[in-house]
């Protein structure tokens, strides 16, 4: 058992140190020279020209993958894109039509409300494009074009490597789809791939946070409360890092876009309770600074996330997390890491079961 855990307690963290090996075997063989090359797609050049919207559809930590997603393809192909949890998808009778691309993201390719909403798709017609981890996989299988995401075996319930190669696959599709339909030019195009091809390295380097992140779960892992705040990218982040902690240290967090605080959720802050600040995007930096001094003042305690160079954050949190700067799409790579390892620790401070949290399955194959 410990042999398998590669000598870790246990195989969440052994996933999440993996992370930068499966980016290079998500991203690397897709990258040429000056472009991306993706394996052989039944999705023609004329199809991809003439989208005109877009629906990613997927369940958990996927369908956070896909709010990025809906981010990054908005941002680079100005293509309007609609992301929905897929049990919600399934019954909603979604309006579908002729230029659509249904995107599905999910890790086991077996979870039956994703495969449900991918059969929903192709019933009305409409093409559809997986990103899927697990080889042969029935969403794989049923799908028009899949592209893997080669994170290898995932086995702590809790998803962490497979979050972050289904965020690498969305950018390579994002990019070969702004190429093909001439969307970004070619210098942008070229700083793009410049950046992904730093992204495994660059990830290596923010789980260094580790021991850092270890001693912040010690501190707070009595709170029983969390607010995770953050805008755009940040907010999808949020997200993800909300329900990682959920899921394995059982402490009730809630994500929340910064700009909403205002309208609820400023009235649970009070003295002690502990907020974390995600500000990791340029034009939103000073936007996420005022948020935090609007939570200092009521008394909460601060972690702040942000990216190097943002120094006026040291002036109004407790803590601040550093990451290197890149392009703002490519933000939700590194936000997350370090709360997956907050998570983890904190889990660990609390006893639980890591890997195997209570009342949740890796693989949902049943409604
Ligand atoms: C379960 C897992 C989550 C996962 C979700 C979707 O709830 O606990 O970690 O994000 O299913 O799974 P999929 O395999 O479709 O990505």
């Amino acid at each position: 058992d410990a042999a398998e855990k590669g000598g870790y307690d246990y195989f969440m963290m052994k996933e999440i140190m993996e992370q930068p090996q499966a980016l290079k075997k998500t991203v690397f063989p897709r990258l040429t020279e000056r472009g991306i090359s993706l394996e052989a797609l039944s999705l023609t050049e004329e199809e991809i020209k003439n989208f005109n919207r877009i629906h990613i559809v997927a369940c958990g930590s996927a369908w956070h993958a896909g709010i990025v997603g809906r981010y990054v393809m908005e941002e680079i192909n100005r293509i309007p894109v609609e992301v929905d949890i897929a049990s919600e998808f399934r019954y909603r009778n979604p309006i579908l039509s002729k230029n659509d691309l249904c995107i599905i993201i999910s890790q086991s390719g077996e979870t039956a409300d994703t495969l449900a909403a991918l059969r929903e798709a192709k019933k009305q017609g409409v093409k559809v494009l997986s990103i899927v981890n697990v080889v042969g996989s029935s969403i794989a299988r049923e799908s028009d074009d899949v592209l893997y995401t080669w994170a290898g075996p995932e086995i702590a319930v809790a998803t962490t490597k497979g979050y972050t190669t289904q965020l690498s696959m969305l950018y390579l599709v994002a990019l070969y789809f702004a190429k093909v339909r001439g969307s970004v030019d070619e210098m942008r195009f070229q700083e793009y791939l410049r950046e992904l091809r730093l992204l495994p390295q660059k990830t290596e380097d923010i789980l260094k946070l580790d021991g850092k992140m270890a001693e912040l779960a010690k501190r707070y892992a009595h709170c029983e409360d969390v607010f995770i705040i953050g805008r755009g990218l940040d907010y999808a982040a949020a997200m993800e890092a909300s329900l990682k902690l959920k899921e394995i240290s059982y402490i009730h967090s809630e994500a929340y876009a910064a700009g909403e605080l205002k309208h609820g959720t400023i009235s649970l802050i009070e003295e002690g309770t502990l907020v974390i600040a995600i500000a990791t995007q340029e034009r939103l930096f000073e936007k996420l600074v005022s948020n935090v001094k609007e939570v200092k003042a009521r008394g909460a305690n601060v972690i702040a996330i942000t990216t190097k160079g943002g120094k006026d954050m040291e002036a109004v949190a407790d803590e601040v997390i550093y990451l290197p700067k890149v392009a703002d799409i490519f933000t939700s790579s590194f936000n997350v890491l370090p709360m997956q390892l907050f998570a983890y620790y904190t889990a660990v401070e609390r006893g639980c079961d890591v890997d195997k949290p209570r009342n949740l399955a890796k693989s949902v194959t049943v409604e």
